[in-house]
């Protein structure tokens, strides 16, 4: 099926700097590894923190021409009340690196790290975490200039998720880690319990207030649009629990969807979808089809995902910033891809105001404890750093020269 998309589209891929960076050692998770049996470390990761241009480069040369990549707060004040003014010219020259390359930058603030000393005070649950993410967000804003998209936060639905965990961790409910990113079906079938908790609502409401803060913020301090990601898990009620549906949703998507109205605009991040029953979110049975992290092979999931977005938020402009899959097979990569974005195009032609693509992700990295699910067009030796493109890269940076699916 040929699709086209709109003039101005962005193409690119996203990536997330403890993820790529390596070394990242003044942040909560690193602080983490480790501690928790069955997580792997992040270690030197993909070394991008030295090698972000030929990363960049790898995008520009196959015809992308946008790059979503996060800046590190853990580096920029990894002692409260000391900002580096080395980091924030690291990340200035990654945001000039990629204007050069003729790659929009989308810049994420806060992507699932905070500083060490962030998280010993409480994290998202201290007192004065929004005063202390605004005081970073207002350094951040000093290196935006030029810069056209903003996020402030990654994912606050699985954020608040997380620091339930990071609870149970210090309280050793969990005795062992288990990836906030890996499906609990597939934890099951390793016999370790299916542990995901619900966001907590409170932690939400939080993280909504800090990310209203830094609206504010790169609002008064930039020309940047703002928004935030919200994951999302295309959910689907079984026959008789549309209700349970409604509430599951609720909780985890939609308070923070609703508190994007009047944002900028909404960053979508789709993998999969899942199903709701009477007892809430149902984990992914076994099936031969199911991707690395234990998620269904489902690629309408971005067009649902999209629809249900444009319908919370009332249709404010939206960016896929995140979809992918974690195969080693390149060719399923494809056809996953291919398969979301055939949905996306038609979403489009029915009047969602969609503004770019941008595929997770760039590498294979860190999944979060786990190196095993590859989710790149690239592939990185962990040795040498040395990145190999896959089919997909060429692939992919063809349908953005295109404009489309051919
Ligand atoms: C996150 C990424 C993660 C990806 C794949 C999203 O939840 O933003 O950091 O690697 O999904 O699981």
């Amino acid at each position: 099926m040929s699709t086209s998309f709109p003039a101005d589209f962005l193409w690119g891929a996203s990536t997330a700097p403890h993820q790529i960076e390596g070394n990242n050692v003044a942040s909560d998770f690193w602080a983490n590894e480790g501690r928790m049996p069955g997580m792997e470390r992040s270690g030197d990761a993909c070394d991008s923190y030295h090698r972000y241009e030929e990363d960049m480069r790898l995008l520009a040369d196959n015809g992308f021409n946008s790059y979503r990549f996060g800046i590190e707060w853990a580096r920029i004040e990894p002692v409260e009340g000391h900002f580096s003014n080395a980091e924030l010219a690291h990340y200035r020259r990654m945001i000039e690196a990629a204007q050069r390359l003729g790659l929009e930058p989308v810049v994420t603030l806060q992507h699932f790290t905070v500083p060490a000393w962030f998280a010993a005070k409480g994290g998202w649950t201290a007192d004065d975490a929004v005063e202390a993410f605004s005081r970073f967000v207002e350094r951040a804003c000093t290196i935006l200039d030029g810069v056209r998209w903003v996020v402030t936060i990654n994912e606050p639905n699985m954020l608040a998720m997380m620091a339930t965990m990071a609870l149970r961790m210090q309280q050793k409910v969990a005795d062992e880690w288990q990836s906030p990113t890996l499906d609990a079906g597939a934890e099951e079938k390793k016999g370790r319990p299916a542990v995901l908790p619900e966001p907590s609502p409170e932690v939400g409401r939080r993280l909504i207030a800090a990310h209203h803060a830094a609206r504010d913020i790169v609002r008064a301090q930039t020309q940047a649009k703002v928004g935030w990601t919200v994951a999302n898990g295309a959910l689907e009620a079984r026959p008789g629990s549309e209700d349970v549906l409604t509430r599951v949703r609720q909780v985890r998507e939609d308070m923070y969807l609703d508190a994007a109205r009047e944002d900028d605009f909404i960053g979508v991040q789709s993998y999969s979808t899942q199903l709701v029953g009477p007892d809430g979110v149902e984990p992914t049975p076994a099936h031969p089809d199911n991707t690395l992290v234990g998620t269904a092979y489902r690629p309408d999931a971005l067009a649902m995902a999209v629809r249900h977005t444009a319908e919370v938020t009332g249709g404010i402009p939206i960016m896929v910033t995140e979809n992918g899959i974690a195969t080693s097979d390149d060719a399923r990569r494809i056809a996953y891809t291919t398969g979301a974005l055939e949905g996306l195009a038609a979403a489009i032609a029915d009047g969602v105001d969609v503004r770019g693509y941008l595929h997770w992700s760039l590498l294979d990295n860190y999944e979060w404890g786990h190196w095993e699910p590859t989710f790149g067009l690239v592939a990185v030796d962990r040795e040498t750093f040395e990145r190999t493109p896959k089919p997909s890269l060429g692939w992919l940076g063809g349908v953005a020269k295109d404009n489309g699916l051919q």
